[in-house]
């Protein structure tokens, strides 16, 4: 849960500070605001953390992926190769703009498999989404390398990963734009949320006109005589949301240590089961330990280990059986359901050929099937990490 186990006096004077004024709006209203600018401020000290030139404040994790796929010029006749295990938001981006997601598989990190992507190009493919899951880096230097000789863009997903870094530079940063989330369960939390990043001065502006109408906010007068170039949406990001991301930031630290602290605790138990293994790292020390995934030899001993935990009272998840973070179980998506009656873009006659079986990801089917995941917490007293180890120690005396 991170962010949200830890929301205390620091956010609820940045909030009042808001409330104090009754502007809520980012732009505008210089007069009314007290000199507050939370969005702002926390566009900038999120760009200074991830060491970028530019971050953008977004309604949620999910428009900033699709503002991002805009600023990229990612549209109808595209495709975009996404991994097959991911949150469904990163394909419902890619279909939001026009886009098809093209279904690639994973590797032992769990995220995006750099070898599966030649597989998956061909002459319309823009794109590529890797997605950071559950906070640990996929192996986005060679990922990065695949899509510059094939020259795609490279968008990384990294809703689950902030704070998360791969040998010392910080995920999000590797691509031509980073997108991240901040809704109530993750790393930090503005209630809703997102941001994106570039270093890109043209990528920032095409996303900052988009995601506001089109404006192109250089008025000094007001706002209403703001040029425009594009046509564009609403996704501002609030000052509200701005002030709990503020303090949300600077807690940021501290919910990695403790999350790595606690998740060394429980990995290190975890070793009394036989058989065990872990999710490959590609840099252990980048890891922001949101999660502990752990792996037996086979799905069906897992199955048996995961109902021996769950006996225990341990939860754990499976991701070959999530309905929200597996593609092969989205049974509205594989149908073509979309919410108006025309099925674009699948009805589109150039995506006919785009599939998603469940044999063109033979790792993520194998993987996903021996693996379970437990959620790591900042707040992890002794008698819960007790609790924890007991319940290990108990179920693995049944495999
Ligand atoms: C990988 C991934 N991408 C995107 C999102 C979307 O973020 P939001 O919930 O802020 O829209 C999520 C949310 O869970 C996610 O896990």
């Amino acid at each position: 849960m991170a962010g949200a186990e830890l929301i205390g006096k620091e956010e609820i004077k940045e909030v009042m500070d808001v409330l104090g004024t009754g502007v809520f709006a980012r732009y505008g209203f210089d007069k009314e605001r007290g000199n507050f600018w939370k969005v702002r401020d926390f566009e900038r000290a999120f760009a200074k953390y991830e060491g970028v030139e530019y971050a953008l404040g977004v309604t949620s994790g999910s428009a900033a992926l699709k503002v991002a796929l805009i600023a990229l010029d990612i549209g109808p006749g595209d495709e975009v190769i996404c991994p097959a295990f991911t949150f469904m938001a990163t394909y419902e981006a890619v279909l939001e703009v026009g886009a098809i997601p093209v279904m690639a598989d994973i590797d032992e990190t769990l995220n995006l498999d750099p070898d599966d992507i030649p597989n998956k190009i061909t002459p319309r493919t823009k794109a590529v989404i890797p997605v950071h899951m559950c906070g640990a880096p996929a192996r986005i230097d060679k990922i990065v390398k695949v899509a510059k000789k094939h020259k795609l863009l490279v968008l990384e997903d990294t809703a689950q990963a902030l704070g998360a870094s791969f040998k010392g530079k910080r995920l999000g940063t590797f691509g031509n734009m980073g997108s991240f989330s901040f809704d109530h369960y993750k790393t930090i939390t503005t209630g809703e949320g997102g941001m994106l990043i570039t270093s890109d001065a043209d990528l920032y502006h095409r996303a900052e006109w988009y995601h506001d109408h089109g404006h192109d906010h250089l008025s000094t007068v007001s706002r209403a005589l703001d040029g425009r170039t594009i046509l564009g949406f609403n996704y501002r990001m609030n000052e509200l949301q701005g002030a709990l991301g503020l303090a949300q930031l600077k807690k940021l630290d501290k919910v990695l240590a403790a999350q790595r602290k606690n998740k060394a605790i429980v990995k290190d138990f975890l070793k009394v089961v036989p058989g065990i293994g872990f999710r490959s790292a590609p840099d252990p020390e980048g890891d922001s330990a949101t999660f502990l995934a752990f792996n037996l030899p086979e799905e069906k001993l897992t199955r048996v280990f995961q109902a021996a935990l769950k006996e225990e009272g341990l939860d754990t998840t499976l991701y070959k059986d999530n309905f929200w973070h597996y593609v092969p179980n989205w049974e509205h998506f594989l149908a073509k359901s979309t919410a108006n009656s025309k099925k674009q873009p699948f009805s589109d006659p150039r995506n006919k050929k785009t599939t998603y079986s469940r044999k063109q990801i033979p790792h993520a089917e194998d993987l996903l099937g021996r693996t379970l995941f437990m959620g790591i917490s900042v707040k992890m007293p002794t008698a819960k990490m007790k609790a924890i180890c007991k319940a290990i120690e108990n179920a693995a005396k049944k495999l």
